[in-house]
């Protein structure tokens, strides 16, 4: 099997993927992709056009024309319209699982995803990049933190922009979220003995970085 120069990083919720895989990414000079962006995207987009994820036929009508365009590997536009900051709103986060769930999101997702790392040198973060999307990437990690730093790194983001936050709720919505990821019938979040685990509980930030950074290295090889 021919390999892809795609770091492909898996893990749960809040284990801080997003902030590190865009630094290997930087450091390695790869493109970067963000996945769950791209589900968060098509979440907004039904919930703008006011679609329950049990409208199947209205959703892939939706599906066909929804264009995802990534500005710098950062800036995300659905159909023109700038949604980087919307995405993240508490609605899309709550609603975010039941849609990721459906297999006409998932196909319409990881047929995007596919022809992006086929083109090579991409750092992509997600729930299935190395189990279902990326079986043939040179690399594989499976990042992971325990619930209770997740919820606690997270309450400290939210505090640092002014919101009000309850530990015990975000505790909860974490566990919910890893349970219905965890749980879906297609491309659940799981770990495979192939990825390479990295536990970053007890790590600061650099560290998951550098240790992010070294798997990688040895991995790619004369493709870094
Ligand atoms: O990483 P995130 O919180 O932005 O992800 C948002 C949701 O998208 C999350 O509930 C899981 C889902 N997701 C997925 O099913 N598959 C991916 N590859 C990435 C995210």
């Amino acid at each position: 099997m021919r390999l892809l120069t795609v770091v492909a990083i898996d893990g749960p919720a809040g284990a801080g993927k997003s902030t590190v895989a865009r630094r290997v990414a930087k450091e390695l000079g790869f493109r970067f992709l963000d996945t769950g962006a791209m589900y968060r995207a098509a979440t907004w987009a039904a919930l703008a056009a006011g679609l329950s994820p049990l409208e199947s036929e209205a959703l892939s009508t939706l599906l066909v024309d929804l264009r995802l365009t990534f500005e710098d590997d950062e800036r995300l536009r659905v159909n023109g319209i700038d949604v980087t900051e919307a995405i993240r709103n508490r609605e899309v986060t709550s609603q975010v699982s039941a849609y990721a769930a459906l297999p006409s999101v998932r196909t319409r997702m990881s047929r995007a995803q596919r022809e992006l790392g086929e083109a090579g040198r991409l750092v992509c973060e997600g729930r299935d990049m190395g189990t279902y999307v990326f079986p043939d990437a040179m690399v594989r990690i499976y990042l992971d933190a325990s619930p209770e730093v997740r919820a606690e790194r997270r309450a400290k983001e939210l505090k640092d922009k002014g919101e009000s936050v309850n530990l015990d709720d975000l505790l909860e919505e974490i566990k919910a979220r890893d349970a219905a990821d965890s749980s879906r019938a297609v491309a659940p979040l799981k770990r495979v003995p192939e990825q390479h685990y990295v536990d970053s509980s007890n790590m600061s930030q650099e560290e998951v970085i550098k240790a992010l950074l070294d798997v990688a290295r040895s991995g790619l090889g004369s493709a870094a």
